[in-house]
């Protein structure tokens, strides 16, 4: 097992890894994506898996069925996660959990497990929205938390759509949608994935099973101004959105420090983006989470009056949108307290388990389908950065965690 692992390892790494950075840059519907999308399309066609793509460009690899067709309401095992990164994401956000999944299979059937029930692996497409600005469309599509509709609207930094870029994957725009029938096969999906924090390096786990995912969400925060020249421009004749910007990233800060929350602004883009003119337009995203939905109503809302505070003084015009949003996510005692029954039975102790502000598929499917998430040491707890890490050892102890879970879950 040690060695599948460390084949589909090396042979994934350097798909979409940007030379200079060293970090990934594998956005969907990208050249990258399809690297990536071909890989696992090879790693369930050498197993003798029955490959499928559904209608939002999911993949899907079948074990005792050859698609969600064949197999009875509840009944199918799930287990997998996502290939796509954010800008210059690390290596195992996402592929951990996938390539986990084929290791865990091999181990299954090198242990000459019999499988009471079908069980699919899959990878979720577009999970991190670094491209479309929305995270988790491939299963928000499936599970109808998106419309077609206004997915069809979602458009990426060059103003390419979503049915554009799709079309030119080679995939048709006007299948996506709500898959009720496909989800309603599920009766468990389970995503592996490696820890966004530290503390199964602070516990001093491996492995560890999650609890909730702290509500999230995304702001587009616009601040329009007046160009103008920068030498010539008295500094009370200015109409400046980059001081109104500046303010509010601060504000953002303080609101989340006294709340307990965290607020993130991450990306921004400015017009006309000149060294020596004053801006017309900074465009700031905001990332913002918190344990509970109070708490996060209260920084957003914070955070909105200050924003609009500071744009009144400097004479700029503000826009806030709310681009996406995602409730708390607690995920099913049931399973959770079944996952902790099958990994007990095999340690000295009992699995930790630990909540997380990261975003995943498992939380957006948590709402229809009964789910889980397994969650692998990360010793410095970097995520979303080139320097994300986990020990192969882990990696491995974690593939072993899944195939004692997936053996519980579908064998019996
Ligand atoms: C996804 O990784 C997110 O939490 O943004
Ligand atoms: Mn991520
Ligand atoms: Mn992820």
């Amino acid at each position: 097992m040690t060695s599948s692992f460390h084949e589909m390892w090396e042979e994934l790494r350097p798909l979409g890894r940007d030379s200079s950075s060293g970090g990934y840059r594998r956005y969907a519907w990208t050249g990258a994506d399809a690297d990536c999308r071909a890989w696992f399309r090879a790693q369930a066609e050498a197993r003798g898996l029955s490959y499928e793509l559904d209608r939002n460009g999911n993949q899907w690899a079948w074990l005792g069925a050859t698609g969600y067709q064949d197999v009875a309401p509840g009944d199918a095992v799930v287990t997998g996660s996502h290939l796509d990164s954010v800008p210059d994401g690390g290596a195992y956000d996402g592929p951990l959990g996938v390539v986990s999944s084929f290791a865990a299979l091999d181990e299954l059937r090198s242990r000459g497990a019999e499988f009471g029930k079908p069980l699919a692996i899959v990878n979720f497409g577009d999970e991190e929205g670094a491209r479309f600005g929305l995270a988790c469309v491939g299963s928000r599509l499936a599970a109808g938390a998106l419309t077609t509709e206004a997915a069809h609207q979602l458009r990426d930094g060059d103003g390419t759509t979503l049915p554009q870029a799709m079309e030119r994957a080679g995939y048709d725009p006007e299948a996506i949608g709500p898959d009720p029938e496909r989800l309603a096969r599920i009766g468990a999906f389970v995503e592996l994935h490696v820890e966004q924090g530290r503390a199964l390096d602070l516990s001093g786990d491996a492995v560890g099973i999650a609890s909730a995912i702290w509500p999230h969400g995304r702001w587009r925060f616009d601040f329009h101004g007046e160009a103008n020249h920068a030498g010539t421009t008295r500094l009370d004749d200015r109409r400046d959105p980059m001081l109104s910007y500046a303010a509010t990233v601060l504000a953002a800060r303080e609101q989340a420090r006294l709340a307990g929350a965290l607020a993130t602004f991450g990306k921004i883009s400015v017009e006309p983006n000149g060294v020596n003119a004053i801006p017309s337009l900074v465009r700031g995203w905001l990332d913002s989470r918190a344990a509970d939905q109070e708490t996060l109503d209260t920084v957003i809302t914070g955070i909105e009056r200050a924003a609009a505070e500071r744009a009144a003084r400097d004479g700029v015009d503000l826009t806030v949108v709310r681009e996406s949003f995602t409730p708390v996510v607690e995920f099913q005692h049931a399973l959770r307290d079944e996952l902790s029954a099958i990994l007990g039975k095999t340690g000295e102790r009992a699995v930790p388990v630990l909540g997380t502000g990261a975003g995943h598929d498992a939380g957006i499917l948590s709402g229809t389908v009964p789910t889980a998430m397994l969650f692998v040491r990360n010793p410095t707890g970097v995520s979303h950065s080139p320097a994300e890490a986990a020990d192969e050892d882990d990696c491995v102890a974690g593939v072993t965690a899944l195939a004692d879970v997936l053996e519980g879950l579908a064998c019996h």
